[in-house]
């Protein structure tokens, strides 16, 4: 453990009935990372990625957030640490820019009004981003492309 991660995943385990949907899955975050969860389908990234957001409780395991243990989420602790979940296509708002929708329910605010400014320049970077110097801004639209279930 340490305090270098945002994110640990620690021995996750989920089962339905019938069906266990994830099996002993360790995984850490650390701030800038960014890191592609791959599997095929059924394989069980929307049931992992709903127990970070609090949709989904796991059987076992534990979810550390900035240090802080916890041994299930709900969708308002995983706010209040920090955790957005961004779906693709159909649960995004189309009229809302990629940083809008990042934001959404929580949105930045100079006073009572919303500063679209101050969260277009907060910026998705990867390390390796950084040291070429790219810092694209989030003041795109979000594709209609793919899905999700
Ligand atoms: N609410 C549920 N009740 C019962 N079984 C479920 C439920 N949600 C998911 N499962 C099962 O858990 C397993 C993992 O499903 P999950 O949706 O997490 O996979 P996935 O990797 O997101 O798949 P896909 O690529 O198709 O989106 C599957 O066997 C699925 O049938
Ligand atoms: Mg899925």
């Amino acid at each position: 453990m340490s305090e270098e991660y945002v994110l640990q995943l620690q021995h996750i385990r989920k089962e339905y009935p019938g069906v266990v949907a994830l099996k002993d899955v360790t995984l850490e975050l650390k701030a800038g990372e960014i890191l592609a969860l791959i599997g095929e389908n059924g394989a069980g990234k929307s049931t992992l990625i709903k127990c970070c957001s609090g949709a989904v409780i796991p059987t076992s395991g534990k979810i550390i957030v900035n240090g802080r243990e916890f041994s299930s989420m709900t969708p308002q602790l995983a706010s209040e640490n920090g955790i957005a979940i961004i779906y693709q296509e159909f649960n995004n708002v189309k009229e809302l820019s990629a940083a809008e929708n990042l934001f959404l329910g929580r949105p930045i605010r100079k006073g009572i009004v919303v500063d679209k400014k101050a969260m277009e320049g907060i910026r998705a970077v990867t390390y390796q981003d950084r040291s070429q110097g790219n810092d694209e801004r989030l003041d795109g639209r979000l594709s209609a492309d793919g899905g999700d279930r």
